[in-house]
């Protein structure tokens, strides 16, 4: 049984990685920081090993017997100081390619994120080289454009980067349950009607194109965008989602060019006072929010044969139903 060394294994997407790989005949080392969180992972094929990767020899220790890692663990967020996003996604990484290094790791997953061509533009069908690796968008960009670019310049370790969009589903702490949060407040920001188009992933075919990473004899070497595939409306897909929840959508319609500027105010006066809570809204947000973002995954397609297992329709109505038992975010 072949081992994978999984890193970010307690968090929105680790969880899922995990679950793929045990279900497919892998055995799992689930690594990460918080002792009693990692418990709960312990399960038949999967190990646990408590550890910080910023720790180089922890990180080193954990893959000493391992064939694969997939690094997905991260600072993944869209505010804090600077020199976090570098200490853990910039300087961990290179612990992990470290250890890969030491270990003679047979491939390397690196989770990467599409944020990286996020701007004040739309931008349709975006292939993996159309970005500029000058994008200061904010602190976590920036760090993952280093971290790529670390594991691109590092000669004789076996990798693959990964790029998915928006993750979507049960367990995550950041897209849907802002905008649910926001829906109860002052309502969700809407830019032109909501007519720009998104691309967002059910955190399941992340799951799936990660575990393809590993098997797939074309991808080392290569960089991929992962999506579902179902570009749409963005406000289309709020209607689907609240209505679903039965909590009707309510919108703050507001002017893109406007709000950017008042973001870029809030993120000045932040970073001069040295405030590190994440601000209501970010030049990051806004783009997000209000310019379209399509990828094209022609490239994991036909390289990873990655179809995506799961709908958006199908995501949203899980999501749904677990949140109308639950009613929590
Ligand atoms: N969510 C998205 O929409 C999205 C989109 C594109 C790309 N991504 C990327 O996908 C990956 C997973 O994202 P996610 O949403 O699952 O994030 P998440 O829920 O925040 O999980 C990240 C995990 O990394 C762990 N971690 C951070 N620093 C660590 C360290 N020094 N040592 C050990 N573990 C550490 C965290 O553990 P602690 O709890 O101990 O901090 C957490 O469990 C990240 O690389 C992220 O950048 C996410």
């Amino acid at each position: 049984m072949e081992k994978v060394l999984v890193t970010g294994a307690y968090g929105f997407l680790g969880k899922y990685l995990i679950k793929e790989l045990v279900e497919n005949d892998y055995k799992v080392i689930a690594f990460g920081r918080k002792k009693e969180e990692f418990e709960k992972l312990k399960q038949k094929n999967v190990d646990i090993y408590i550890g910080d990767f910023c720790n180089k020899k922890d990180i080193v220790n954990a893959s000493k017997s391992v064939d694969y890692i997939i690094h997905a663990g991260a600072l993944s967020t869209v505010w804090g100081k600077r020199e976090d996003f570098i200490n853990t996604n910039v300087v961990g990484t290179k612990n992990v390619l470290y250890a890969c290094k030491q270990n003679k790791i047979k491939r390397l997953i690196y989770v990467s994120s599409p944020s990286i061509y996020s701007g004040k533009a739309d931008k349709l069908n975006i292939s993996e080289n159309d970005f500029d690796d000058s994008n200061r968008l904010n602190y976590y960009i920036e760090s993952k454009i280093l971290a790529e670019k670390e594991i691109k310049a590092t000669r004789n370790i076996p990798y693959v980067i990964i790029r998915p969009r928006g993750l979507f589903g049960i367990g995550d702490t950041s897209i849907i349950p802002r905008l649910i949060k926001a829906n109860r407040k002052i309502g969700i920001p809407l830019f032109n009607n909501g007519k720009n188009i998104v691309d967002i992933t059910c955190v399941e075919n992340v799951a799936l194109a990660l575990r393809l990473a590993i098997e797939s004899k074309k991808a080392v070497g290569n960089t991929y965008n992962i999506t579902n595939g179902e570009p749409r409306e963005f406000k289309e897909i709020l209607e689907e989602l609240f209505n679903k929840i039965d909590e009707p959508p309510k919108y703050l319609r507001i002017n893109l060019n406007f709000m950017y500027g008042v973001s870029s105010i809030i993120e000045f006066i932040y970073k001069m006072f040295h405030i590190y809570k994440e601000p209501m809204i970010t030049k990051y947000n806004i783009c997000t929010l209000g310019y379209s973002q399509t990828l094209n995954i022609e490239k994991a397609k036909k390289d990873l044969n990655y179809k995506p297992k799961m709908t958006l329709s199908e995501g949203i109505e899980k999501y749904a139903e677990h949140y109308k038992r639950n009613k929590i975010l």
